[in-house]
């Protein structure tokens, strides 16, 4: 397994403990708080929160600024997971090694759980970002994010894109959907949160560029994971995706064509960073290693 860049690692212990706070003090019976701490809690990697972070420094705030924003987009992630997971979507039965929430507590606290997560998120930012004006902004880009991350799960999961695309075009609208959104929701996110302009002004757009960007590569990686490792490597079961017929980019243009799509993309990311100094250093890595990531 390759290790983990120091941009994930080194923000990970704040991130982590201020998630556990949100689980505990959330107001709901102790058994969908207890669901919602299976999902949010368990072994994921924390690029969203951790890209949150990064995106925060380079506008001109700390890291801590980032907090509330990385968790909200985190929240929605997890209920994205869990929902993605249900036997009406991809009926999976293991996510970050260990059963999906469905198998472990059953389909409706499942459902339910993942309502929670995204109502929650919202009255995350609205609670926790004191500045008013930065978290109505935090929360618009919170709900585009997520209205185009569920408008990708649509065509993901049930087809009816425009008519007329090829399919290369076809891919790239699901794949920025249903993933890029978010990582570009948590660039943007970020840099409002650490801006000095409550909606993160030019810092905003660069790094919401660059994470539209990263956001592709990362399911273009996510596709050719589900090729060429195992179940046991990435703690989800593998191989699924072309027996369930999905559009994938090592399905339409080959594993090889697909893995320097992926590098030709991290590449362009990596340059849409150069009005930044080495407070983008962090970024930089991640967009190398999201290409060459195992899990
Ligand atoms: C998996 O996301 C789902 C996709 C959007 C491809 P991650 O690979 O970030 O999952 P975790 O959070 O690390 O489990
Ligand atoms: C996931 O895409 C996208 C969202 C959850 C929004 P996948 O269906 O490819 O993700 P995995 O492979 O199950 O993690
Ligand atoms: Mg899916
Ligand atoms: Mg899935
Ligand atoms: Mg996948």
């Amino acid at each position: 397994m390759s290790a983990f860049p120091e941009a994930l690692v080194s923000p990970r212990a704040q991130i982590d403990a201020y998630l556990e706070r949100v689980v505990s003090s959330m107001d709901a019976p102790g058994s969908l708080r207890e669901a919602v701490g299976y999902a949010l809690l368990s072994e994921g990697k924390r690029v969203r929160p951790a890209l949150a972070w990064h995106a925060c420094v380079c506008a001109g705030g700390t890291g801590t600024d980032s907090l509330p924003g990385g968790a909200a987009i985190e929240l929605v992630h997890c209920f994205s997971l869990v929902h993605d997971d249900l036997p009406a979507m991809d009926d999976d039965e293991l996510r970050r090694g260990r059963p999906t929430l469905h198998i472990a507590k059953g389909e409706a606290m499942a459902i339910l759980a993942g309502d929670a997560m995204l109502t929650h998120a919202f009255g995350l930012l609205a609670g926790e970002v004191v500045d008013p004006a930065r978290a109505a902004v935090a929360c618009r880009e919170l709900a585009t994010g997520t209205g185009r991350m569920i408008g990708g799960q649509v065509y993901d999961t049930l087809g009816g894109l425009p008519e007329g695309l090829d399919d290369l075009s076809r891919l790239e609208t699901i794949h920025t959907g249903k993933t890029g959104a978010l990582l570009e929701a948590s660039c943007r996110i970020g840099a409002v949160l650490g801006a000095s302009e409550p909606d993160g002004g030019e810092a905003a757009e660069r790094l919401g560029a660059f994470g539209r960007t990263v956001g592709l590569v990362f399911q273009i990686v996510d596709d050719l994971l589900d090729v060429e490792r195992s179940a046991e490597e990435v703690g989800k079961k593998t191989g699924k995706d072309a027996a369930a017929g999905k559009l994938t980019y090592p399905g339409v243009m080959g594993v090889e064509a697909a893995r320097r799509e992926a590098e030709r993309l991290s590449e362009a990311s990596v340059e849409l960073l150069a009005p930044f100094g080495p407070e983008a250093d962090p970024l930089r890595e991640l967009a190398a290693w999201l290409v060459v990531r195992d899990r």
